[in-house]
């Protein structure tokens, strides 16, 4: 089993960027909860961070090429804007599941829109970074 975490803009700054709303644990700390949720799963995961929107459209379209069976996506801000990343994510057809560390629900107007849920299995919002362990864990029971 092959899994691909991707993260939007600004997830890089976790810890530092309003802690408030996103916690105080790092994006290094997450890549590590990450890395040994795999490891006791025994599958493979591969984490990317881009802030550019071509670069993760580009990492899904590869993850259809080099055999990933699902993806968890935390598109940050463009999941209120991306049509780009939602056809990437229809046109791959790879289960994905939705991920948000804070509670948009609660949040802006502007964040209760999400493009690319039509494209997801499941979302998963407001559960910090363990929404990331509980995306991956759905896709394997899938
Ligand atoms: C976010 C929520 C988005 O609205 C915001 O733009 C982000 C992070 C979250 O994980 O809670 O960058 O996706």
């Amino acid at each position: 089993m092959k899994i691909l975490v991707l993260n939007g803009p600004g997830i890089n700054m976790l810890g530092i960027r309003e802690p408030e709303i996103y916690g105080t644990e790092t994006y290094e700390a997450l890549l590590e909860k990450i890395r040994l949720h795999a490891e006791a799963r025994g599958i493979e995961v591969t984490c990317l961070q881009s802030n550019h929107e071509g670069e993760l459209v580009d990492a899904i379209q590869r993850a259809y090429f080099d055999g990933t069976d699902g993806i968890v996506i935390n598109p940050a801000a463009y999941t209120h804007t991306s049509i780009a990343l939602l056809d990437a994510l229809q046109a791959v057809r790879l289960p994905a599941v939705e991920v948000h560390i804070s509670d948009v629900s609660r949040r802006e107007d502007f964040r209760q829109v999400s493009y690319l849920r039509a494209a997801c299995a499941k979302t998963i919002i407001g559960h910090g970074t363990d929404g990331y362990t509980e995306a991956i864990d759905f896709l394997l029971r899938l």
